[in-house]
């Protein structure tokens, strides 16, 4: 069968859910122990179509349309079996084998390659296509000092329009669907299908691989809107993807440090005059999906730059709201820090690094930057007249509100002396009006890590804060790592969990290099929630990749040398599997399980942030939220079977 075996049909199969399946298309309700629709086949306005969880079967009573997961999807997304088999497969992130490579691996593959393709089509129209507008583009970017060989380094395109890329990429044998689906062509209902980008200048947007997965397209001159992103699609997902990441990485590793900044054409400017580990978001702030993808490649220190100008400042508050427990002491390894600085004179980095240069940046950042929370404090004290008391007293609730999220920790305690200290006011006072906040609503949507850490500090006897503890000032740390002798607190149980599973996971994998290449996708993917997991995870991968058959030792001797510290890691080996693959397909499954409630997490925070999301993007959000939703309730049910197995 088109080189998918029977065996991965059957873990398709099985991974799938035929409710949940109908219910990402249409609304499914229950009758007994059926569920039944409005059949997705034919035009109807009651329900008459059966879906039968026991059989996993769906049958039409109207048109008598029937069948099973995987003709439902061949006849809705019009493909053949394997294609249906592949598809499914990707939605339940199983990895299917397949013999006789000259079919492309999966769908997403194919979305790959048609995003490669345009990359490559419009760099091309970008250097050689003789027309006004591309002249126009072309004298644009020059003029704003993005000539030379920088269209090259960073296959910068042109989108000509006028449906010249969809013939392009029909010639090349892709359909309109997938075209679509990589969001590189647009169809409206009773229209033809157009190119999504017109007359636009175009930066793909690459995956931490360096794979074309998505695109920025600026207007050439003035116009709006300035820059069109593509939406979300299968292979891109704003919160999660960083511009520049897979140029900035390696850079970000030996240097231990990312700086995120908030434009395409500022991170350009940065790379090139050689601060190359900058990055950008996709014109959102930053997530804490982000954090740690960042967190994982620097280590913990990240800069976030933010522009001069009025842009910049609402930028700034945007960030204070994702301020959260992973920022505080009492995170532990897991802690990042979070540093910010503004540029001068309403400049953007790009301005900046052309008008003061490289050096002068590096020497600002390490001057200005300072913790988030600082910073967003003094900006709001900024804001008043301190020296009458009604300035004061509006200084006060709008600076100490920056601490409503993490408003248990310690670390909000001492800033919250220090704010005390600059109005003039009693500590207990301060203090009392802390505990007195009320942590933001949406608080609630974020990583249970959040929420759990909190209650970690709350639930620790003893080790409550009185005003009469010494504290230390903030200027006296540089970051706030380093802002008190805090003892080590218990973690919450949920994140003991999930890093004992990763330490599972990875000692396995150490114990049995074999394991690597089957869970490569699940070692590359999963976001470590322990810096020194990552790190392994990276060390196994390689040593793997240059040996493929290395022995025991031999891992363990090259892991010893990436990372000196996973020594004692690898020693503590504390299971002993029967069945070492399944066992590692058991803790890679927890592992994507955690790291998806993390991302359903990050979108409901986007959802509940109203400012930034247009309705479109907003439906959007809210579609993908109820995918993912049904996508982690399936895998949950199946993944407790095999835990009871
Ligand atoms: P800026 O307006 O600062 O863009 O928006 P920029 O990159 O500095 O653009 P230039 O210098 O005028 O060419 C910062 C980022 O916000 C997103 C983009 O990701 C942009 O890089 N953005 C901005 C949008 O998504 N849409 C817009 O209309 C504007
Ligand atoms: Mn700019």
């Amino acid at each position: 069968m088109a080189g998918i075996s029977d065996e991965d049909i059957q873990k398709v199969r099985s991974a799938t859910d035929i409710v949940s399946l109908f219910g990402e298309r249409t609304p499914v309700s229950r009758r007994g122990k059926d569920y039944w629709c409005c059949c997705p086949f034919h035009n109807e306005k009651t329900p008459s179509c059966k879906i039968d969880p026991a059989t996993q079967n769906f049958y039409c009573f109207g048109c008598h349309e029937h069948g099973d997961v995987f003709s439902f999807v061949m006849k809705t997304e019009d493909v053949d079996f394997p294609d249906a088999v592949r598809r499914l497969a990707d939605r339940a992130h199983i990895e299917i084998h397949e013999s006789g490579s000259s079919t492309p691996r999966g769908y997403k593959e194919r979305l790959r390659w048609v995003c490669r393709e345009t990359r490559d089509f419009y760099h091309t129209q970008l250097m050689r296509l003789k027309s006004p507008d591309a002249d126009a583009a072309r004298a644009y970017l020059a003029g704003r000092g993005l000539g030379g060989a920088i269209p090259d380094d960073w296959q910068l395109g042109f989108a000509p329009g006028r449906g010249v890329l969809i013939r392009h990429l029909s010639d090349l044998g892709y359909t309109i669907k997938e075209m679509i689906d990589a969001n590189v062509a647009v169809q409206y209902e009773g229209r033809r299908p157009s190119d999504r980008f017109y007359n636009r200048i175009m930066f793909p947007i690459s995956d931490v691989q360096g794979d074309c997965i998505a695109f920025g397209g600026r207007v050439v001159g003035e116009g709006e809107p300035k820059y069109l992103n593509s939406r979300d699609t299968p292979l891109f997902h704003k919160s999660n993807v960083l511009f520049a990441l897979d140029k900035a990485k390696a850079t970000m590793t030996a240097t231990g440090t990312a700086i995120v900044v908030e434009g395409y054409t500022d991170v350009i400017a940065l790379h090139e005059s050689g601060i190359t580990n900058a990055v950008a978001t996709l014109g959102t702030s930053l997530t804490s999906q982000h954090i740690r993808i960042l967190w994982r490649h620097a280590g913990k220190k990240i800069v976030y730059m933010f522009d001069g100008d009025a842009a910049g400042q609402k930028a700034i508050d945007r960030a204070l709201e994702f301020i959260d427990d992973t920022m505080t002491p009492e995170a532990g390894p897991s802690r990042v820090d979070l540093l910010a600085c503004t540029l001068p004179d309403d400049l953007d980095p790009a301005e900046y690094v052309a008008a003061h240069g490289a050096d002068s940046l590096r020497a600002h950042i390490e001057r200005e930057a300072k913790p988030l929370i600082a910073f967003g404090i003094d900006r709001r004290l900024a804001r008043y007249d301190l020296s009458t008391p009604e300035g004061r007293t509006a200084a006060f609730s709008d600076a100490i509100s920056v601490l409503a999220p993490i408003k248990d920790s310690l670390l909000a305690q001492q800033y919250a002396v220090k704010i005390a200290g600059r109005l003039q006011m009693r500590e207990n006072d301060v203090l009392e009006r802390l505990a007195h906040l009320k942590k933001p609503e949406r608080r609630d949507f974020a990583a249970d890590r959040s929420a759990t850490a909190t209650s970690a500090a709350k639930g620790r006897p003893g080790r409550a804060h009185t005003a009469q503890e010494p504290v230390l000032p903030y200027e006296e740390s540089s970051a706030w790592g380093q802002a008190a002798p805090v003892a080590p607190l218990a973690l919450p149980k949920a994140e003991s969990n999930r890093r004992r599973y990763e330490r599972e996971f990875l000692v396995l994998c150490a114990h049995y290099p074999t394991l690597v290449f089957e869970q490569a996708e699940a070692l590359a993917q999963t976001s470590w929630h322990v810096p020194l997991h990552a790190q392994v995870a990276d060390a196994l991968l390689e040593t793997v990749a240059a040996n493929p058959e290395a022995t025991v030792s031999e891992v363990a001797a090259a892991i010893g040398q990436a990372c000196p510290d996973a020594t004692g890691l690898l020693v503590a080996r504390d299971n002993d599997a029967q069945d070492p693959s399944l066992y590692a397909r058991f803790l890679a499954e927890e592992l994507a399980i955690g790291d998806l409630s993390s991302q359903i997490d990050d979108y409901r925070l986007a959802l509940s942030d109203p400012g930034t999301l247009s309705a479109d993007e907003r439906k959007l959000l809210l579609q993908t939220v109820a995918s993912l939703q049904r996508d982690l309730a399936t895998r949950r049910k199946a993944h407790a079977r095999m835990r009871t197995h």
